[in-house]
Order: C-alpha cells, then sequence, then structure tokens
C-alpha cells in the first residue's frame, strides 16, 4: 500500500513551569499513522490533546523529541526535512492571521510563484493564479488589488487554500480550518477539501474538534485523547460504531472552537489537563464511564477490533 506521509511513533515532550515545580507533558505519546494518496484523514479530538502538536511537528515548527516522519516514503532528519518540499502545504485557522491587512492579497500569490520559480512571465503568473482561485470558487478580477478586510473569512480561508495548491501539493495540513469561519460557511469550505481530493488527487490532513465535518469529509479518522490516538479506523466505523469509551462521549458532546487559541500559542494547561496528562495508566480513567482497576496503573495495549484500532483495557482478550 502506497503511503503519502507516514509517522511512526511520533513523540513530543514539553516541560513547564519553573526550575523549582518541573513539570513534563507529554503532548503526543507514540503517534503513529499514515495518509494514502488521495485520501482525507481526520484527526479529532478535544481542545488540548494534542493535534496542532502533531501538524507543527509534521511543517517543522516544532522538533519531535522521539520518533519519524516520511514523507514519500522518505525519512526527514533534522537538516533534511520532508516538510521542505513543496509538496506539502499548511492551513491556518486564522485566515485573517495568515495576510497581512496592510498588504494586498495578491501579493503573497506572486510572491509564491516567485519563490518556486512556478512562471516565467507575469501573464503566465496570472493565468496560474486565475487557475487556482477558480479552483476554490474565486476569479483573480475579483481578487486582484484587494486588501484582506476586502474579503470576509470564508472568502479568506478559500484564498490561503488557493495560495496553497500554486505548488501542486500531494498534501494539506489543515489546521481547525474551519474553526473561524462563519458556521454556515463551514460545509462549503470542507467540500472544497474533497473535491480537491476528487479533481485533483490531493490528501488531506483534517485537524478539527467538529465530529460532524469530519464524518462528512473524511476517509480514515484517529481520535486524540491526552497525547494517545485512542481509536482509528474508517470514518464510518469509528463515528457510527465508536468503541473506546472516549469516543463514544465525544460523539455526544462536541465542544465548540475557541477562536482566542490560536494554533501557535497555547502554553497554558487547564488543572484537569495537567492530571490526565500525568496519569500512569489510561490517561482518560478519570472520566470514563467503564473504568476497572488496572486501568489506573496500567496503559492500555492497541487492539484491533473489527478492522479499528482501539486503546482500551476493555477489549483486551477478545
Ligand atoms: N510550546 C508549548 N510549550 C508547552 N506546552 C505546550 C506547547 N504547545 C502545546 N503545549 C501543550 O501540549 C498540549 C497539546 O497542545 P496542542 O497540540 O496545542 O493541542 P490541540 O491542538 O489539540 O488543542 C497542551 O496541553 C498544550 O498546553
Ligand atoms: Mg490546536
Amino acid at each position: 500500500m502506497e503511503k503519502l506521509l507516514e509517522l511512526d511513533r511520533l513523540t513530543k515532550v514539553f516541560t513547564l513551569g519553573s526550575v523549582i515545580s518541573r513539570v513534563r507533558i507529554t503532548a503526543t505519546d507514540s503517534v503513529s499513522f499514515y495518509i494514502k494518496p488521495a485520501e482525507i484523514f481526520a484527526l479529532a479530538g478535544e481542545s488540548g490533546c494534542g493535534k496542532t502538536t502533531v501538524a507543527r511537528m509534521i511543517l517543522g515548527f516544532e522538533e519531535p523529541t522521539s520518533g519519524a516522519i516520511f514523507y514519500n516514503g522518505k525519512k526527514g532528519t533534522k537538516n533534511e526535512k520532508v516538510w521542505f518540499t513543496e509538496g506539502i502545504q499548511a492551513i491556518f485557522q486564522d485566515p485573517f492571521g495568515t495576510f497581512n491587512p496592510l498588504r494586498t492579497v495578491d501579493r503573497y500569490f506572486f510572491e509564491t510563484v516567485q519563490n518556486y520559480k512556478l512562471a516565467g512571465s507575469k501573464e503566465e503568473a496570472i493565468r496560474l493564479i486565475d487557475e487556482k482561485l477558480r479552483a476554490v470558487g474565486l476569479s483573480y478580477e475579483e481578487f486582484s488589488g484587494k486588501y484582506p478586510n476586502e474579503f470576509s473569512g470564508g472568502q479568506l480561508q478559500r484564498i490561503s487554500i488557493a495560495r496553497a495548491l500554486l505548488t501542486n501539493p500531494t498534501l494539506l495540513i489543515a489546521d481547525e480550518p474551519v474553526s473561524m469561519v462563519d458556521a454556515s460557511l463551514r460545509m462549503s469550505i470542507v467540500n472544497l477539501f474533497k473535491k480537491l481530493k476528487e479533481e485533483l488527487g490531493v490528501s488531506v490532513l483534517y485537524i478539527t474538534h467538529d465530529l460532524a465535518t469530519a464524518y462528512y469529509v473524511s476517509d480514515r479518522i484517529a481520535i486524540m485523547f491526552r497525547g494517545n490516538i485512542v481509536e482509528m479506523g474508517p470514518v464510518e466505523k469509528v463515528l457510527m460504531e465508536p468503541k473506546h469509551p472516549y469516543t463514544k462521549l465525544l460523539r455526544e458532546s462536541i465542544p465548540e472552537a475557541d477562536p482566542n487559541k490560536r494554533w501557535d500559542t497555547v502554553i497554558t494547561l487547564a488543572d484537569t489537563e495537567y492530571e490526565e496528562y500525568l496519569r500512569a495508566g489510561c490517561k482518560f480513567a478519570g472520566r470514563c464511564p467503564d473504568v476497572m482497576d488496572r486501568c489506573k496503573d496500567e496503559v492500555p495495549p492497541d487492539i484491533y477490533v473489527d478492522g479499528v484500532l482501539v486503546k482500551c483495557h476493555k477489549y483486551a482478550g477478545e
């Protein structure tokens, strides 16, 4: 089977606090998954579970504590990062933060064209830019010479997707791409990912806490809780017949995004988050309705149940 991107036991430990009370948080604990060509893979879970840390390691903004990342079978190293390829592009949560309010948005496009030498003349550049804008339902005419504030959040997010497409990427990393977009426009943006997958063969790592859009758009999904993938498999199975007690709980209560929490500025931990991150056994033991004695001190194994990976003692010995 062809793997476009593969994460092999990716671990990131953050050290927080002062010298006296130092706390080590394993923000991602041996996270492994792969994404196939032309596949939408969702990484879902509530705020603080480690989703953005995964994205930041793939994009090279954060060095993994241990583990490896492969892109097209090639291992990324400290000097040779897989993410330096134009084949991987990112779409950020806050479209207004992506563009400087004092610059016209088209300048970003011309810069990208220049940096990657994507066109030989201005006409050629405009043709390319227009082609990518049309792929997201816009055009060069309606965008040329305009400033970010002349667009809605939804339009700006489409514009960032169009810019990401300039280099003909094979993989888009989209971290909460619709959480700051009007609820009424969210579906049209995630639909775009589906269209790009079907028409251009682009893969998407769709990071979200919104299970409804994840269900609608993705092929497979991984559910994260406190640094661990607790359930992973085809989206239909994971969300319609959830096995992990956390997935079951998550299905019933879908938390809203906090628009003030940008994907690069999270440093404070809530008290419960600390406690859960520092748990010895299953991190979910404190909230689990099915908790057993061993859950409190034994880390659950990864078990395959009906083609779905579940990290839960309940399924051991089945
Ligand atoms: N730079 C950092 N320094 C210290 N702790 C961090 C840092 N980035 C993230 N964390 C912590 O790691 C955990 C996972 O965070 P994050 O990956 O942002 O989660 P999510 O994107 O799922 O909300 C959180 O407890 C967060 O506070
Ligand atoms: Mg995040």
